[in-house]
């Protein structure tokens, strides 16, 4: 069984040491471990919340993307995608805002504080509060819940965020599970291990302390005359200094082994002049960050690859959104109405058009690849067997239209459908007249 991790990474600024070291560095990271099935966005339609510069936002996304892509994050192993590419997301969104509890969301604590800070400040207590930053928690939920992430890793900050969208997902799950749970109850994961790192002043390396060192942008020199303006104590060459009190040390540890960080520290210990030290530091930040940096510079050059990416992600991401949201429509009574059965029992079939069988394709918990097939009043009449590679799913679902359903042999698991001596999946015995209108559904290109 594999575990899908899912993250976002909101497209509202240039990324900056900080961000590579506490996010983008673990998740990388994670994402390589076997049995992870990773799922890492671009979190852009909640940039619109905090950001109403359009350029921003498209300069954002575009960095952002260069950075994950140049820092390693492999595009054909990580479902890499942008959110705004994903349909299904605001219309869940929507979905789920109606389960929601307004006074759930009255206790987010993004919105308290701007309350809070409106009333220290004399005005209205919503003066200036959009609906979208209300509401930011709920398109959370629908970022999560989409994909049936089982881990969410982000920082302390969202771990309100993450008991939400379990509340929202028990309730949707309660509402319109019936018994089989639509949503999976995603957990939140924090790593004690990832350095929060100091920014230039000492306190958290933040955009909005303006005290960032700089990742990729103005390159090794904009790096140098960063950490050149490191706050220190003044202690002078050849005196003692406090490692441990020093932020400088912790940005060290943040880039060097273990055995390299204590000797680090025992030379600042030993009166290692804080000029030698910021070189030393430096150095140690180059020779991680400096490879990347050409990787970086040529993705910025061709947006056009990013586009590329970014698209082939969506396309991976919606073919698993588009089912589930099937599901979902279905599930809350957004139905076809031809699908619905008219009174008296009989299938509604006179006037308009006919609902049609379909055949629709996804990958599975494990990664593998298969596709149910619907007869055309939504029930399921078969989900296939798992298959590693969806071409040969395909090739094969082809021939369905082809199967003899009069000689199917009767299995405990329902009618065995073959094709090419190969099981594709089992039909329950008593649907088989379903299964012969859809299959000549699919013979008419119905699916
Ligand atoms: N709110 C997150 C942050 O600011 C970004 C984000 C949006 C996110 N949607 C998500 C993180 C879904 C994890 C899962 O860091």
């Amino acid at each position: 069984m594999t575990t899908r991790v899912l993250t976002g990474i909101t497209t509202s600024g240039t990324p900056h040491l900080g961000n590579y070291a506490g996010a983008i560095r673990p998740a990388i990271q994670a994402s390589t471990q076997p049995g992870v099935d990773a799922f890492f966005f671009l979190a852009d339609y909640h940039a619109l919340i905090k950001c109403v510069d359009p350029e921003r936002v498209v300069r954002s996304r575009l960095e952002i993307a260069a950075t994950w892509i140049a820092a390693g994050l492999d595009a054909d192993r990580v479902t890499f995608y942008r959110q705004s590419d994903i349909p299904e997301i605001p219309e869940l969104c929507w979905m789920l805002s109606c389960v929601t509890a307004k006074g759930l969301m009255n206790r987010a604590h993004a919105y308290k504080a701007s309350v809070d800070a409106n009333v220290a400040g004399g005005v209205e207590p919503d003066d200036g509060i959009t609906m979208g930053l209300f509401s930011y928690p709920v398109l959370m939920a629908a970022d999560i819940l989409m994909f049936n992430a089982h881990k969410v890793p982000v920082g302390r900050d969202q771990i309100q965020h993450l008991e939400m969208t379990r509340d929202i997902a028990q309730r949707f799950n309660h509402l319109y599970g019936a018994g089989q749970d639509l949503f999976t109850l995603p957990e939140v994961q924090i790593d004690e291990e990832v350095a929060t790192l100091p920014g230039l002043d000492g306190r958290k390396m933040s955009k909005s302390y303006n005290n960032t060192i700089p990742l990729f942008e103005g390159g090794a020199r904009a790096l140098n005359a960063a950490i050149s303006r490191i706050v220190t104590d003044s202690r002078k060459p050849g005196e003692p200094k406090d490692a441990e009190g020093s932020h400088l040390y912790a940005l060290y540890q943040a880039f060097a082994t273990h055995e390299a960080s204590q000797a680090f520290r025992r030379e600042l210990e030993q009166g290692m002049g804080w000029g030698e030290a910021k070189r030393a530091l430096a150095e140690k930040i180059e020779a991680q960050i400096g490879p990347m940096r050409d990787t970086y510079a040529g993705l910025m050059a061709r947006p056009g690859r990013i586009e590329d990416i970014l698209q082939a992600g969506a396309t991976r991401a919606r073919a698993l959104s588009r089912p589930l949201m099937e599901r979902l429509r279905e599930a809350v009574g957004l139905r076809q109405l031809q699908a619905e059965p008219a009174a008296g029992g009989k299938k509604a079939r006179s006037g308009g058009v006919r609902a049609r069988a379909r055949m629709v394709s996804f990958r599975d918990e494990d990664g593998q690849f298969r596709f149910r097939l619907f007869a055309a009043d939504g029930t399921e009449l078969l989900l296939s067997e798992p298959f590693g590679d969806p071409k040969e799913l395909h090739r094969l679902s082809r021939q369905l239209v082809d199967v003899d359903l009069n000689n199917l042999v009767k299995e405990p698991r329902g009618l065995a459908l073959q094709v090419e001596g190969q099981v594709l999946g089992y039909c329950p015995a008593e649907r088989l007249d379903d299964l012969r209108v859809a299959q000549a559904d699919l013979a008419a290109g119905g699916a």
